[in-house]
């Protein structure tokens, strides 16, 4: 993802395939100690995909039973089984707490009760709202979505939340709004940020953007949980944006404010590097990063070596455009 890095984010270096490894290792070691599954629900893992033992210090991470929920039949199934919460919990990208995917123990520093989640700007009735709105304002429901990072890894995940356009509906944008800032928690005492040993002057906050007409699809979706539970903090709790047909990188993580503005917003990966992180990042096959492909992608798995991970060709819109082609148009 960083373009400080001089290879593809899956392009492991040697030192980071090593403490992965070793990571992965102790794992089996405790899978055939324990022998334990966790308790996930049957629509979250597939028959042909048992469930994974976690480990367990990953496990306390977890968040809480979110109950009974909604499930949005046309988002029960995403073509592909759900990628075990073991994987997808634990291999994570959180520039603010660390450059590589292990970053899931540091973000338990994220700090997230009480939180405030300010929506502001060009509208009607700016809402500020607290941990229990979050969760209880809007009903929940579950959506297994396909998730294409731009590094070219993909995974299948269980969200819950709710749908994006709840909030337009709440704070009404006037007719002056056209995008939507984004904003990320950040606080340096907090978030170490990469730790390379060089100084980087990224452009902190964590901010994404969509126009009002994305924000407004059927998919976009606030995630305030996963795998039934409370978003776990290594995935942005409490609350994240997901937009499945764009490339992972337009899912802030720990939003603090969303500002309904006319101009588009600067956001951070674009303000880095625009020549490889556009704003609209809508996932497509045919236009190759300037590092890499992006014609295939390799779905998370458990080996260490990524190069081992199952490869499937990449669709345009990650197979959305039933929903999104015509934003576009
Ligand atoms: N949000 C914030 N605030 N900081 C980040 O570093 N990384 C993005 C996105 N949202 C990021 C973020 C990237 S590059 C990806 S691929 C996804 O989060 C990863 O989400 P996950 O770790 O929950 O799988």
């Amino acid at each position: 993802m960083v373009f400080f890095r001089p290879q593809p984010d899956w392009q492991l270096p040697e030192r980071q395939i090593t403490s992965e490894a070793a990571f992965w290792n102790r794992r089996k070691f405790l899978r055939s100690v324990l022998g334990s599954g966790l308790g996930l629900t049957a629509t979250t893992l597939s028959a042909c995909q048992p469930p994974r033992t976690l480990d367990p210090n990953l496990e306390a991470t977890l968040g809480q039973p979110l109950g009974s929920l909604a499930t949005d039949s046309a988002f029960a199934d995403a073509g592909r089984p759900p990628t075990p919460q073991a994987y997808a919990s634990s291999y994570n990208n959180y520039y603010e707490f660390g450059g590589t995917k292990r970053i899931w123990p540091n973000a338990q520093a994220l700090p997230t009760d009480p939180w405030r989640l300010e929506v502001t700007g060009l509208v009607k009735n700016p809402q500020t709202y607290d941990l229990d709105d979050l969760t209880r304002r809007f009903p929940l429901e579950e959506r297994i979505y396909r998730f294409r990072c731009v590094e070219a890894w993909a995974m299948v995940v269980p969200w819950i939340g709710f749908p994006m356009r709840r909030i337009l509906e709440a704070v009404e944008p006037t007719a002056a709004a056209q995008f939507v800032r984004f904003t990320s928690y950040y606080d340096p005492q907090v978030c170490p940020g990469p730790a390379y040993g060089f100084a980087l002057n990224l452009p902190w906050p964590y901010v994404e953007g969509l126009t009002v007409a994305e924000m407004a699809n059927e998919l976009a979706f606030f995630a305030v949980g996963v795998y039934g539970r409370t978003l776990p903090k290594q995935h942005g709790a409490p609350i994240r944006m997901v937009v499945p047909w764009k490339y992972g990188f337009k899912g802030g993580k720990a939003l603090v404010k969303i500002e309904f503005v006319a101009q588009q917003p600067a956001t951070f990966w674009n303000t880095i590097a625009p020549n490889e992180y556009g704003f609209e990042a809508n996932v497509n096959p045919a236009v190759p990063h300037p590092r890499w492909s992006q014609a295939t992608e390799r779905l998370l798995g458990e080996s260490t070596n990524l190069f081992n991970w199952e490869t499937q060709p990449t669709v345009v819109y990650n197979g959305y455009g039933d929903y999104v082609a015509h934003l576009y148009a």
